[in-house]
């Protein structure tokens, strides 16, 4: 075999081998199903679709049309849209084509900050920059780890922006729309809300609803708490064909030309799955992140939002400092086979970015391999020895290894119970 397949090969055996051995708590990932990674693997990966379902440039698309037309009435209905579109190919570039249709130089946008929780994409140095835009970010209320309300409308009645921006990587609680709804009719802004991380839980009814909360348009990554291939949707109720087509216009030609058929295909199974287990799996996501808040909380670490229950999604914000820092602690996790991030805190400011004072954690992975409350409190004192008793990560390494080995199967999918790492055993 050639000597460059065979070290690649060997990577990815080693990754697989590692990770399930590991327990992967980073917000923004997943574990996909068998029958959506079988899609992955399709021949739709070698095909170009550009142009409109049922009329393409190019020939040969009679299967892949059947596909997306499918996928997108899936979305449709799972999220009670009239518009859904499941090109983009991932959440930035979901991102991307709303800030083509709707964004511009000439355009105002206000937005959550970086070190309030906000994706690079919402940022002057990321899409929207990119788009010729400067953001005005919300102030933002350290205690209620969510947007001040009052200097929100405030800012909002000051910049008067075309697009209100909202959404968050580190999302533990909804931001207040209902309050704002008054502000944005006076202002007359498009709403629009980025739903990456809480996609999954938005459609199982365990998070607030942006789009029955009257949000224009909602971006999202599907890889997420909606654990399918990495991809991205643009969902909304278009208030007009002009804006329909805006935004369709937006995504293609404007940000893609192709858009990777073998993941609209795996992100149809994602969605058929989500629609049958997604709500009890939703459910199971929340209550194990409140569990493993209320346990790391107890060993003395110092979860934000205790008197908030800590979270309402997948994610808990940590502040690590007088331990060491984010980083060095990421690091050290990670020796121990516990896969987590460094993450900003509201406090630190961009440039700390290096050692910022806070780790994340999402359990939605955890979930997925089936761990329940129970669990939670072994993960927690899992990240308690290493954070802080200081214990050998090597040694804490082999505690993990042991609890993983009773979850190593993947759930709330239709093969449920299959291994998580099953298919690489070709490698
Ligand atoms: C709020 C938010 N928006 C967008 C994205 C980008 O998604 P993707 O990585 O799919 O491009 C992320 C990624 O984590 C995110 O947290």
């Amino acid at each position: 075999m050639n000597k460059h397949v065979k070290y690649i090969r060997k990577q990815a055996r080693k990754h697989t081998e590692w990770f399930s051995n590991c327990l992967p708590m980073i917000a923004s990932e997943n574990i996909i199903s068998p029958a959506a990674r079988e899609m992955m693997l399709s021949d739709f990966q070698d095909k170009y679709a550009e142009g409109p379902v049922g009329d393409r440039y190019y020939e040969g698309n009679k299967y892949v049309d059947n596909v997306e037309r499918r996928v997108k009435k899936l979305a449709r209905d799972i999220f009670g849209v009239d518009y859904a579109d499941v090109r983009p190919l991932s959440g930035t570039n979901a991102n991307q084509a709303v800030l083509m249709a709707l964004g511009g130089p000439n355009k105002k946008i206000t937005a959550p900050d970086v070190s309030d929780g906000a994706h690079i994409s919402s940022a002057r140095f990321g899409s929207v920059g990119f788009r010729g835009m400067e953001p005005k970010t919300y102030p933002f209320d350290v205690d209620e780890m969510n947007l001040d309300l009052e200097g929100t409308k405030k800012l909002i009645r000051d910049v008067e922006p075309d697009i209100a921006l909202f959404g968050r990587s580190v999302f533990l609680f909804p931001p207040p729309l209902d309050e704002l709804k008054d502000v944005f009719e006076e202002v007359g802004c498009k709403v629009w809300y980025d739903g990456a991380h809480v996609l999954g839980l938005i459609a199982a009814g365990k998070f607030q609803n942006p789009l029955e909360e009257g949000v224009d348009v909602m971006t999202g990554s599907t890889h997420k708490t909606l654990p399918g291939p990495q991809k991205g949707v643009v969902l909304s109720n278009p208030e007009d064909e002009e804006m329909e087509e805006k935004l369709s216009a937006g995504a293609f030609p404007g940000v893609l030309s192709n858009h990777h058929l073998h993941s609209v295909a795996a992100l149809g199974v994602a969605l058929a799955e989500q629609r049958k287990f997604g709500e009890k799996y939703a459910e199971q996501i929340v209550s194990n992140a409140k569990a493993l808040g209320q346990a790391l909380y107890e060993r003395n670490i110092e979860v934000l939002c205790v008197d908030k229950g800590f979270t309402q999604s997948h994610t808990l914000a940590v502040d690590v400092e007088e331990h060491g820092g984010g980083e060095t602690l990421a690091e050290k996790l990670e020796e121990a086979n516990i896969i987590a991030n460094k993450n900003l805190m509201p406090w630190d400011d961009v440039e700390s970015a290096g050692e910022p004072s806070g780790l994340r954690f999402g359990v939605q992975a955890l979930t997925r391999l089936g761990m329940k409350e129970n669990e939670m409190d072994e993960v927690a004192e899992l990240i308690k020895k290493v954070v802080v008793d200081d214990a050998k990560p090597s040694k804490v390494k082999e505690d993990v290894k042991t609890l993983r080995e009773d979850f190593d199967k993947i759930h709330y999918c239709f093969d449920e119970g299959e291994k998580a790492n099953k298919h690489w055993q070709i490698l």
